[in-house]
């Protein structure tokens, strides 16, 4: 099988990102990190893709949304936006809510950066979209030109808490605030929702008495760069299908059904 060419977006310092390229060298990850995008200049994980000679790009978006202050929402539709932006179509995708419909601006200022993400992202031909601590939401604008369509998603996530409980950007935080005995993370497949994608994976333990947020922290994230590898080499080998679940009055839910290795080809 050919190798996935993997993208990844980072905020941070990275840590994910370098699991993910070590795994690559050990070809524990039948792939190969394409590029490494960041929202922020500056941040220690641009040094790691540097030190690996992987392309690297920034996206400024602190610097891109201050350019963007103070204008009204219709003259950003009409003079701003990209072309193909619809508002109509993000608000219905992620849910027609009052402070939805109150945030336009904020939500076409999305669009209008994404739009230059995804321009840099595209001059690289990508499998698969890797967000390893990429702290900011990704609108439906977005996640539509990646995903190739509704059963084939093409962006995961690593999130720091066992989803569904703590969504949000603290969730080892939460969970010891929360007083829980069990911590762990989640890998999942990124939808319109705030981390509510289908589950790929996850990891857990024991909270021991005593412990504080920052404990929870290392021994979560040392479980997180082992388990986000496992989840892209079963993407790599093409194992992952995405299935709807019926979970009772009349709703369904999109959930991930892992092929077992010799069925891959199915
Ligand atoms: C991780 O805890 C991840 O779960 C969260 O952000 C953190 C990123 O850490 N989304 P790093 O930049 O990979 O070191």
């Amino acid at each position: 099988m050919e190798k996935s060419r993997i993208g990844v977006l980072i905020s941070g310092s990275g840590s994910n990102l370098q699991a993910i390229i070590d795994a690559c060298e050990a070809k524990r990850i039948n792939g190969e990190v394409v590029f490494v995008g960041s929202d922020r200049p500056d941040v220690f994980g641009l040094e790691r893709a540097e030190k690996h000679k992987i392309p690297k790009f920034v996206v400024n978006y602190a610097e891109r949304l201050k350019k963007l202050e103070g204008i009204n929402a219709y003259i950003l539709r009409r003079d701003h936006a990209p072309k193909d932006y619809d508002w109509d179509d993000v608000l219905r995708k992620q849910g027609v809510t009052l402070g939805a419909i109150l945030d336009e601006g904020k939500s076409v200022k999305r669009a209008i950066i994404e739009a230059e993400l995804l321009a840099e992202m595209n001059k690289f031909g990508y499998d698969l979209l890797v967000l390893a601590g990429f702290m900011r939401i990704l609108s439906p604008y977005f996640i539509d030109k990646v995903n190739i369509n509704q059963w084939n998603y093409r962006i995961m996530n690593i999130h720091p808490a066992i989803l569904p409980a703590f969504p949000g950007t603290d969730g080892y935080g939460d969970t010891w605030r929360y007083g829980c005995k069990v911590a762990g993370c989640t890998v999942h497949f990124v939808d319109y929702g705030e981390d509510t994608g289908p589950i790929i994976g996850q990891q857990t333990f024991a909270v021991q008495e005593g412990e504080t947020i920052e404990d929870i922290k290392t021994r979560g994230l040392e479980l997180e760069w082992k388990l986000y590898s496992e989840c892209i080499q079963l993407f790599a080998e093409d194992r992952l299908r995405v299935i709807e679940r019926d979970i009772g009055n009349g709703r369904v839910k999109k959930i991930v059904w892992i092929a077992p290795p010799d069925k891959a080809e199915a």
